[in-house]
């Protein structure tokens, strides 16, 4: 009983923001996008659908050169006919919560070949199934959270990043029903998963990955952390079924949903220094409830578990 009350609270408390109507009234200030990303090149992880694929298609539009990254040829195919510059998408098959595969991807050609000026972190998944990988990692821990360090870690080691590049992490608005975790964040337990706590974890976690990568790089590259508030895409549909089938008419549609992302990469505003996440162009507070801040782990430790998960996985000969 207490779960859909808090449930209730938390989707009361966000309602007017996280819409359509938070968009539209924050939109009401704007000036139209109109950015110029030629000669740049962008990686977008989980480009087949929703966000992902409206922001490589974007990007692709405005004159980037976009590697797409999915694990669906056929929808990897038809992204790339769709593309306005056909020659200038790259689609990458690969399978993002395999985190070897992931590791690879420095070397692929379409990769190894340039530097990468924008990298958006898009991928994310909510699961309701508990599923381990053949890594032994919770699927959406290896997904969301652990794929998306060791992508960012070794593109940056291979100098595959552009020095004054950005990285765009795309977070969720459910991590302010969490604190940071450590390793409950990876439930490989059955009888224990949550998918929704697992995901908002793994959403809390990337913001304090974002904080951490702008301290120890110092701007080379710089590291952004946004939401896209609520979208209606595939992925929601399928994750969260009685949500969309309750809020249908307040949910954002792709574009909304991406309309952060390309302005960060055409503003290029400074990180804010003490943290914060990205939402409708402005920066909000990392934490809505007291109870958030009490994190059960350090900074620190936190990238010392994935470091280790990282080094696990890939020491093991699959
Ligand atoms: N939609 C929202 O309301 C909302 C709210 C807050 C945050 N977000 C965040 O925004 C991001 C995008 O969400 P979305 O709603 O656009 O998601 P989506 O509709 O589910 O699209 C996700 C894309 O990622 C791909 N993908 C998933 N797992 C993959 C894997 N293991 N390997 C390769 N590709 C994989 C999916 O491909 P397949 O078709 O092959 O599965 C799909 O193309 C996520 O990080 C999400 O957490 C979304």
């Amino acid at each position: 009983m207490i779960r859909p009350i808090a449930s209730l609270f938390f989707y009361a408390r966000f309602l007017n923001s996280f819409s359509t109507r938070g968009y539209r009234r924050a939109q009401a200030n704007w000036e139209m996008l109109s950015p110029d990303f030629s000669n740049q090149t962008w990686l977008v992880s989980g480009a087949t659908g929703g966000i992902g694929r409206y922001t490589a298609l974007a990007a692709n539009r405005h004159g980037a050169r976009v590697i797409a990254l999915g694990r669906n040829p056929d929808a990897l195919a038809t992204l790339k006919k769709e593309a306005a510059s056909p020659r200038r998408l790259l689609p990458v098959e690969v399978d993002l919560s395999s985190i070897k595969a992931v590791a690879r991807l420095a070397s692929k050609p379409a990769i190894s070949s340039r530097l990468v000026d924008v990298l958006v972190n898009n991928v994310g998944v909510l699961l309701n199934q508990h599923e381990v990988t053949d890594e032994g990692f919770e699927r959406s821990f290896a997904t969301n959270i652990l794929g998306p360090y060791v992508l960012t870690e070794t593109l940056r080691s291979a100098q595959r990043l552009a020095a004054s590049g950005l990285i765009i992490n795309v977070s969720s608005g459910g991590m302010y029903g969490t604190p940071l975790v450590g390793e409950e964040m990876n439930c490989t337990d059955p009888n224990r998963f949550d998918g929704m706590a697992a995901y908002a974890r793994h959403k809390r976690a990337m913001v304090v990955l974002t904080r951490y990568w702008n301290t120890r790089w110092q701007g080379s590259p710089s590291v952004q952390v946004m939401h896209p508030g609520w979208v209606d895409t595939a992925g929601v549909q399928s994750a969260l079924p009685w949500f969309r089938r309750t809020l249908k008419a307040l949910l954002r549609n792709a574009e909304q949903g991406a309309d952060t992302i390309l302005w960060l990469a055409q503003q290029r505003p400074d990180p804010p220094i003490d943290g914060g996440i990205w939402l409708d162009r402005q920066c909000q507070p990392e934490h809505e409830f007291s109870f958030t801040k009490r994190a059960r782990i350090s900074e620190q430790a936190l990238i010392d578990y994935l470091q280790q998960a990282a080094e696990v996985a890939l020491s093991r000969g699959h």
